[in-house]
């Protein structure tokens, strides 16, 4: 079934380039503006080396990490990605499937074309991702469903108070999903599918609300500045993801690699600091939890994986990832997450 995915996350996007529309395809590989972002998030990690240590004995690699009351099977979760049924008619369930088999957690994204409550029948840990919205009722109605369905953490994205400009898109005139795909989160109690609204008055007080309203963990998704990471520290929250939305909304925003070393510092242990942005590699993997990180997250190759196979797809690409680093902690001496330290990555210049 995996005939021509491939040895590596880029050979899985060249079968996935292949076979979408190519509407679809620039949705999901695009980034906002001239794509610096985009570009640099990849070329953050081809600046950092890794300083191998040797004659370490590391004979059994243990990848397993603990998150939030979770148990994973290693380092790396699904990010939230809109629209899975762009990718496979089954979407999100296909992806909450792989996700289980490889003892990971999804996040399962806002603008998923499946109900949340089918993707968690099937049975894996998920955390929902929330753009909160202005209409407080209804943004408390989706927590409530989220909770009961089960997931196990809130990641509230806060990079996101406008659309960012994605000019593939704008090219395409893909504004819409095609008939039939639905944001299916965002039905209200009439059964009307809303729009999800951007609101650009998101601020802390709202977190603080939201801190109120669940007792669910709570992440912030989108945090590069440290003075932000430390008012997350404030605001109770139990968590914070590194991220610049995969290059999507603020061209020009710093590579997630690059902000990392400052926000691990802001936040001084109090507080898990997840990656995500540009990790194609188990190197990659291995440098973001050097530079301080809990855990990584990936998009787009998650995407790549369905659009390649369905479940198995995406399964391929997370036992890609698995074993990638696992061989390279192996070959750095390393015998698991736990053992990453700062002094294994020289940071060189140019790209
Ligand atoms: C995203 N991302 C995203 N983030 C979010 O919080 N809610 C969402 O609905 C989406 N949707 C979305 C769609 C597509 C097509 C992409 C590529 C990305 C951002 C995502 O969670 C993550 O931050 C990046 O994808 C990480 O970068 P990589 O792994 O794609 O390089």
């Amino acid at each position: 079934a995996l005939d021509g995915t491939g040895l590596n996350l880029a050979d899985v996007a060249d079968g996935a380039r292949r076979r979408l529309d190519p509407v679809h395809w620039d949705f999901f590989a695009g980034g906002a503006g001239d794509e610096r972002t985009l570009r640099a998030n990849e070329e953050a990690f081809t600046r950092h080396r890794i300083l191998p240590r040797i004659l370490r004995g590391a004979q059994v690699r243990d990848l397993r990490i603990s998150l939030l009351g979770c148990r994973l099977a290693m380092p790396v979760l699904i990010a939230p990605t809109a629209f899975h049924r762009l990718a496979h008619p089954e979407g999100e369930v296909a992806t909450a499937h792989a996700a289980a088999e490889a003892g990971t957690i999804m996040v399962v994204s806002m603008a998923a074309t499946r109900p949340l409550e089918e993707i968690a029948a099937v049975g894996g840990p998920l955390w929902f991702q929330l753009y909160p919205q202005s209409d407080l009722g209804f943004t408390s109605a989706l927590v409530r469903r989220a909770e009961a369905a089960g997931c196990r953490a809130l990641v509230v994205t806060v990079d996101s108070p406008v659309f960012g400009r994605r000019e593939r898109d704008l090219r395409h005139r893909f504004v819409d999903l095609p008939p039939g795909l639905l944001c299916e989160n965002m039905r209200d109690p009439s059964g009307r599918v809303r729009d999800i609204e951007m609101d650009a008055g998101l601020d802390w007080p709202r977190i603080g609300w939201l801190r109120e309203l669940t007792t669910l963990p709570i992440l912030l998704k989108g945090v590069l500045h440290p003075a932000d990471a430390r008012l997350a520290v404030a605001h109770g929250v139990d968590g914070v993801v590194v991220s610049n939305h995969g290059g999507r909304q603020l061209d020009g925003a710093v590579a997630t690699l690059d902000a990392l070393p400052g926000i691990v510092a802001a936040v001084d242990g109090r507080l898990p600091v997840l990656l995500d942005g540009g990790i194609r590699r188990g190197t990659d993997v291995l440098v973001a939890l050097a530079l301080g990180a809990t855990a990584v997250l990936v998009g787009r190759p998650v995407l790549w994986g369905l659009a390649v196979g369905g479940v198995a797809g995406v399964r391929h690409v997370l036992d890609l990832l698995r074993d990638d680093l696992d061989r390279a902690l192996a070959l750095a001496g390393v015998a698991g997450p736990g053992e990453l330290s700062g002094d294994l990555v020289a940071k060189v210049a140019g790209g």
